[in-house]
């Protein structure tokens, strides 16, 4: 069995809701080390999950620790820092979304990862929803045709996790966070998309903006609205808000020959199922997909299934099996990757081009048209403030 030397940087909300229990499961790893700024919560972090040590500054722990691999869970601000400075040591990194808050920030943790040869992988924990990766294959083998417009949307109140769950306001504080509708829920939205859509964003038109909440609340944009064209000539549209009570999420594929509906997060109104699949295309028992066999009920009333010659057209609710959870399998597929030198579901290259389309937003909304990707410039969101390089 191999022994991982993890880290964690960052020992906020979603590293206790999601790394720490996650690291804990996996025999394969352990938890040397943990990092953070604030000194008590680095010190009970490292208590309560039993890592040996624990530190105030990521430099003197990579240059103290000898680490396999790193998650990096600290504000967007200083993801691009604390990545390259990973990379330079030789150490593996998982790098929570957004990858970072500019795109030149984003190309230089992907530059300094691919030159140092480790590996780094970004924490789209929606792609490692069994929904969502069921969703993929059925769009791969073909049952809905041909994919040609889709949405994903997150619709959540500031203050669900602000006010809950948060340790920090770094969300709220546009100058560290750099966003919000746009590339705090938009990142799970837009790598979401255009993952399914196998396809890169060609270019992108759209608006974020604060609507609801007073500057005095946060200057961060709460309402986003993105439209993309990919490079296979479909589109998508991308839809985030922080201002809805109630949380909900939804993610629809049209196809040429079928639809497909998951909803990850959220219940919405109109679900009973968090998945649901409506294929037009001639199936018979034999050649019905597995997915859809083993959800369609009553499992087999056979005659129904043979009287047209292929199976009956409707919609098949699907209810995955909620074990291991995304971030169990997000976990497990990243301590994989490093043991037998596999390539990261959610590449660098992934979360830099998501980047790219948030920055490319932020210039829509200066030029009030399509903007083509990729960038040829680098774009700083409205009140961000890029920290000095550390390397
Ligand atoms: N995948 C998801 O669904 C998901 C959910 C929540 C957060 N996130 C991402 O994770 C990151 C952290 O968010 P959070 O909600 O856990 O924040 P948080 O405010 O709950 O915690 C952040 C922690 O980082 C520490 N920190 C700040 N600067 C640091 C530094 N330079 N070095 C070490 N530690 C530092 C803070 O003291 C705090 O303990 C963000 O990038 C966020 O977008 C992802």
């Amino acid at each position: 069995m191999a022994d991982i030397k993890m880290g964690i940087i960052g020992c906020g909300s979603i590293a206790e809701i999601a790394h720490f229990p996650s690291i804990d499961q996996r025999k394969e790893a352990r938890l040397l080390s943990v990092c953070d700024v604030d000194e008590e919560q680095a010190q009970s972090s490292a208590a309560k999950w039993g890592a040996e040590a624990w530190f105030t500054d990521y430099r003197i722990m990579f240059d103290k620790v000898n680490l396999d691999a790193v998650v990096i869970a600290a504000p967007n601000n200083v993801h691009r820092n604390i990545a390259v400075a990973a990379a330079n040591a030789g150490v593996n990194v998982v790098v929570e979304k957004p990858l970072a808050v500019t795109n030149s920030e984003a190309w230089e943790i992907v530059d300094a990862c691919n030159d140092a040869g480790v590996k780094l992988m970004v924490g789209c924990d929606r792609r490692f929803w069994t929904h969502n990766q069921w969703a993929k294959e059925l769009v791969e083998g073909g049952a809905i045709g041909n994919l040609l417009m889709s949405r994903a949307s997150l619709h959540e109140h500031w203050h669900n996790y602000q006010n809950h769950v948060a340790k920090t306001g770094f969300r709220l504080d546009c100058e560290v966070a750099g966003g919000a509708a746009l590339n705090d829920t938009g990142a799970h939205a837009i790598d979401l998309l255009t993952w399914l859509n196998d396809s890169k964003v060609k270019r992108t038109v759209g608006v974020a903006k604060r609507l609801a909440m007073p500057e005095s609340y946060t200057l961060c944009d709460d309402t986003a609205l993105v439209i993309v064209e990919f490079e296979n000539g479909a589109f998508g549209t991308i839809s985030c808000n922080r201002f809805s009570p109630a949380v909900n999420q939804a993610t629809e594929l049209c196809g040429t020959e079928g639809t497909i509906f998951t909803a990850t997060d959220a219940t919405n109104p109109f679900q009973s199922w968090p998945m649901a699949v409506f294929t037009n295309k001639d199936f018979t028992v034999d050649t019905l997909p597995q997915i859809l066999k083993d959800y369609r009920w009553p499992e087999l009333f056979w005659v129904e299934d043979i009287i047209d010659e292929h199976v009956r057209k409707r919609w098949v609710p699907i209810c995955p099996p909620r074990r291991p959870n995304n971030y169990e399998r997000m976990t497990e597929h990243f301590l994989d990757c490093i043991i037998n030198d596999k390539p990261p579901l959610v590449s660098g290259e992934d979360g830099a081009r998501a980047v790219e389309v948030m920055c490319a937003i932020w210039k829509s909304m200066e030029t009030g048209g399509w903007v083509d990707l990729p960038l040829t410039e680098e774009v700083i969101p409205p009140y961000y403030i890029p920290p000095p390089k550390e390397a």
